[in-house]
């Protein structure tokens, strides 16, 4: 059946859409659109409100209330009240000056200028008033004595040791190398085996290892930095130059030269064709990076199980410049050199436990402590001053920026 013939049967009805025969018909209804003209209005205008006396007394009343509004927010409401609100007594004068006949029109539309002027100027007045008032109550209550001292925050300063880490972090990282970090909880493997340090080797006790628990977990606390040489070799593609600084711990009693905690700063360098000429070059640089330039530099044949050769690095005492001889010299206490640290050829062990070939591969490595380094180049004495955290010592070290 077709849609139009459906609509078309009388005897359906549809509720949806009620037809204008059947609303009109509804008494109940009521019907939005038809509106009583007076709705509009608030009120119905009002002739009387533009008599004179009326007028007058509105006024009075409006002015006499304006004048006693004890604050601003009463003030607002008052002149909505009396002056300019919808239902104001001189908003619906003015309505109805338009239904009076026009000969009185013009003398009445006066007489309600005048009046609303005069409310409009007591409000002004008092509004005047009003707004001294709280200004001058704000000036008191609200008073700042900009000659207080400020609460002034004093500024920090980097600690030491991290200004010294970063500086030589720095020098290395401009001649191309990576920087490289490790765990503090290292593995035994990593801390020693992989270094040629078995589990025999009598190094270890030098090391005064602090054990992780539980016992046989294999787990301590690094004593140097040179695991992450053994990380770096495992992890990073062949050739391998890299500064590796960081936290280390050892089981040493405090005393003003020793901690348990103390950082290092660790170099590795592996490729093919690496001598210990390269090692000696590096170090000079190295040694220049921490006690300024002109000095010269040695190595003293050591032993580290991890490097061989291996050798310690001295450099000329920076404050005598090796003439302690002839002046007795604090600082490297007349030896006229500084010890600075280990270093030597990577053992070809290591490299062979990091599954390097050792005949075609050569390279070297070097570790620094670097509270000992900082105390030599600071001139400080106590080892604890780096971890009491008085940031005056960072600040008197040329550090606080
Ligand atoms: N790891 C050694 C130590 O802590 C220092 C070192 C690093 C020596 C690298 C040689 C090569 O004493």
């Amino acid at each position: 059946m077709p849609p139009s013939t459906q609509n078309a049967d009388p005897n359906r009805s549809n509720a949806h859409e009620p037809s204008a025969a059947t609303a009109g018909d509804d008494p109940g209804r009521v019907e939005p659109n038809r509106a009583d003209p007076n709705r509009a209005d608030p009120a119905p205008a009002d002739h009387n409100a533009l008599d004179p006396d009326r007028l007058d007394q509105v006024c009075a009343q409006a002015s006499a209330a304006i004048a006693t509004a004890g604050d601003l927010d009463e003030l607002a409401a008052l002149r909505t009240l009396h002056l300019d609100g919808r239902g104001a007594p001189l908003v619906l004068a003015r309505r109805a000056l338009g239904a009076l006949p026009q000969a009185e029109r013009a003398a009445a539309g006066r007489r309600h200028n005048a009046a609303a002027a005069s409310v409009r100027a007591a409000y002004e007045a008092r509004l005047a008033e009003l707004t001294a008032e709280r200004d001058a109550r704000v000036l008191v209550e609200e008073r700042v004595d900009v000659t207080l001292p400020g609460a002034r925050r004093p500024r920090g300063a980097r600690h030491p040791l991290t200004t010294l880490s970063d500086h030589l972090v720095d020098v290395f990282v401009a001649m191309g190398y990576e920087v490289a970090e490790g765990p503090e909880v290292e593995h035994d493997w990593f801390n020693f085996e992989a270094l040629n340090l078995g589990p025999d080797h009598p190094a270890r006790s030098s090391h005064d290892t602090l054990y992780v628990d539980p016992v046989g977990s294999g787990l301590l606390l690094r004593t140097h930095t040179s695991p992450v040489q053994i990380r770096t070799l495992l992890s990073r593609p062949l050739p391998v130059y890299v500064v590796c600084p960081g936290r280390t711990y050892r089981n040493d009693a405090v005393d003003a030269t020793h901690s348990p905690v103390f950082g290092q700063i660790e170099g590795l360098a592996v490729d093919e064709g690496i001598t210990m000429a390269d090692l000696r070059g590096t170090l000079e640089v190295f040694a220049q990076a921490l006690f300024g330039s002109g000095l010269a530099t040695r190595l003293r044949p050591s032993y580290f199980p991890f490097t061989e050769p291996s050798a310690e690095l001295d450099v000329t005492c920076f404050a005598c410049r090796g003439e302690s001889s002839r002046q007795p010299c604090r600082v490297c206490s007349d030896e006229g050199w500084i010890e600075v640290g280990g270093c030597g050829m990577v053992d070809p062990n290591v490299l062979v436990a990091c599954g390097i070939d050792p005949t075609r591969y050569s390279g070297f490595a070097f570790g620094m402590g670097l509270e000992r380094a900082a105390m030599i180049r600071h001139d400080v004495h106590e080892i604890r001053d780096f971890v009491d955290g008085d940031v005056r010592f960072g600040l008197a070290l040329g550090t606080g920026n």
